[in-house]
């Protein structure tokens, strides 16, 4: 199968309070999407990219492809949108016609191990329809109404945090971004594709998977380049 990559990165990383868009932070020396790039390429399953990037931020975001791809990889860059669905959207539309399984990773899980990558398109090209990596949830959760008041406690045992990689079969996730109600946002690929019926298979996450989201997740990642280079 030809699986081909969608890299959401046209975010502005409000939560991080960077300078500039998170894709183009550096963590150790590299840049956010650099990182990303190298492990999504890195597992050897990919054959092209698109990479949604922040809109005026283009060429910047095209510079840290000569660095970071192989002569055998193809990638395009294209304008992100407001939502992070609107920038999938258009990366979806950009993907080269050969491409038969769709894996969407957020450019800020950036230190996801290659592995993952794989883990995600087994489990597609071995016949599920959507593959999510997913982790036990460790802290306990509770639904509160708009007052703040708890509402239910849900059993967390049966609960999964979700991460990217997200690997689909690529009608099935053309279908349910056809299928998306513009007004019933959603925070990930899967929960639209579970929106059209079909079945939502989950992997083993990765602890290493997680989103840089916030100043504290960035001292999270140099620790763990900086064990990672020893
Ligand atoms: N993203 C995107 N297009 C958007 C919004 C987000 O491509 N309109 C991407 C981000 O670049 C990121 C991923 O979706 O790689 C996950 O989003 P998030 O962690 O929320 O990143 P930001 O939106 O940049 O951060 P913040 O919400 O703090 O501004
Ligand atoms: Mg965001």
């Amino acid at each position: 199968a030809e699986v081909g990559l969608i890299i959401p990165a046209a975010g502005m990383g409000t939560r991080l309070g960077s300078e500039l868009p998170k894709a183009l932070h550096a963590i150790g020396g590299t840049t956010v999407l650099a990182h990303a790039l190298r492990a999504g390429v890195g597992s050897g399953t990919v054959s092209s990219i698109v990479i949604a990037a922040p809109s005026r931020w283009e060429t910047r975001i095209h510079e840290q492809l000569e660095y970071e791809l192989p002569d055998t990889v193809e990638a395009r860059v294209v304008e992100g949108g407001e939502r992070r669905q609107d920038s999938v959207r258009r990366a979806m539309d950009a993907l080269p016609g050969n491409i038969d399984i769709v894996l969407v990773h957020d450019a800020a899980r950036c230190l996801t191990p290659p592995a993952l990558f794989g883990d995600v398109v087994s489990a597609v090209a071995g016949g599920h329809d959507a593959v999510v990596p997913g982790l036990p949830v460790v802290d306990t959760l509770r639904e509160v109404d708009d007052r703040g008041v708890v509402v239910r406690t849900p059993d967390r045992t049966v609960l999964r945090a979700v991460q990217t990689p997200q690997g689909f079969r690529r009608e099935v996730l053309e279908d349910a971004y056809r299928a998306a109600a513009p007004d019933e946002p959603a925070t990930d690929d899967a929960s639209l594709v579970e929106r059209t019926g079909h079945q939502v298979h989950i992997v083993p996450g990765h602890s290493e998977a997680f989103k840089v989201t916030h100043p504290l997740d960035v001292l999270l990642a140099e620790a763990l380049l900086a064990r990672r280079a020893s």
